[in-house]
């Protein structure tokens, strides 16, 4: 096994699940944010997150000791110095991750692999921010990390074999699928998924059906385990509006087109779950 020892950088909601997943796994994993608020609310999910499967009796209480032991948290970008394999998981902006990468470029593993979580952003452009971008790839996970069984790893024209095979070995080894692609824009799920959530604001701005005859058509009809409009909440309505941008502009196809409800809510501050109300009241349990 190439990759040994792990490091994610960003403790939100992605990042605080990749972590764990890497840690859980076995692998010491160095977790970095910048504000030391934010560090301990990630590390605070992890815990919680294991806390709670130990109470359904789906983790062991010894893994979450041995999870917590193999997790690091810190503010300092150095202490990633020896990692083989780095993971971003920050906000989706072009310039604050070239900012990044350039730092983590210059901490001088010469071997490491650096890889984006990025949902639509280009792993090619990004792989142009650092001196080895045949070290360079996408690792795309999905929300919640610990339960989603898929990883997109995503190539460029420039990764090389041996960073693919190792990336995939470790995305393996911590118990995820991996489909491999290549670094075109929402890669294989969103640019399935994106469109669907989209329509289905599109249906419910119509006015055809009502928000729960919308998702329950497809949790019933389908077997999905969200509706679409549940779904657009959980991911987040900002999240989803920005993806719709990049891919619009990307494609210039209609179907990635950001309807104007799902503008309108947005700039209305309903960003879904993260803001206690979108489609959905997330201020109730469940959901209403
Ligand atoms: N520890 C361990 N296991 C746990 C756990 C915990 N803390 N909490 C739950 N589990 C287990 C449960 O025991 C259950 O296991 P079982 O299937 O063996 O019984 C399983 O996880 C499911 O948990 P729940 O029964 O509590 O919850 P649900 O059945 O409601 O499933 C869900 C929750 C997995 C989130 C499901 O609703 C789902 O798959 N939703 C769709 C999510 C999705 O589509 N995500 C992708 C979003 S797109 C994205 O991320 C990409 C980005 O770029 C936009």
């Amino acid at each position: 096994m190439a990759i040994q020892k792990v490091g994610v950088v960003g403790c939100g909601l992605m990042g605080s699940g990749i972590a764990q997943v890497s840690a859980q796994a076995g692998f010491p994993t160095v977790v970095c944010e910048l504000s030391p608020e934010v560090l301990q609310k990630g590390l605070g999910m992890i815990q919680k997150f294991l806390q709670g499967g130990v109470e359904k009796g789906k983790v062991a209480p010894y893994v979450l000791d041995k999870t917590m032991a193999n997790l690091k948290g810190t503010t300092r970008l150095e202490e990633l110095k020896d990692c083989d394999l780095i993971v971003e998981a920050i906000v989706e902006n072009l310039a604050a991750k070239k900012e990044l990468f350039g730092k983590l470029d210059a901490l001088g593993k010469t071997d490491a692999i650096l890889a984006s979580n990025t949902s639509s952003l280009s792993i090619t452009e990004m792989s142009t921010f650092v001196k080895r971008p045949e070290r360079f790839v996408g690792l795309h996970f999905f929300n919640p990390v610990p339960l989603m069984k898929l990883v997109e790893v995503v190539r460029t024209i420039r990764t090389d074999a041996a960073a693919l095979q190792e990336t995939r070995a470790w995305c393996v080894a911590i118990g995820k699928t991996v489909v491999s692609c290549g670094d075109s824009t929402g890669f294989v799920v969103n640019r399935l998924l994106v469109p669907y959530m989209v329509d289905a604001i599109r249906v419910f701005e119509q006015g055809l059906a009502s928000r729960d005859d919308i998702d329950n058509a497809m949790k019933l009809g389908c077997g999905y385990p969200m509706g679409p409009l549940f779904l657009t909440d959980y991911v987040g309505l900002d999240t989803t509006y920005s993806i719709c941008q990049i891919m619009f502009d990307e494609f210039k196809e209609e179907r990635f087109a950001a309807p104007p409800l799902l503008k309108r809510m947005v700039l209305a501050g309903l960003h879904g779950r993260k803001s206690g109300r979108g489609f959905y009241d997330w201020s109730t349990n469940p959901p209403s």
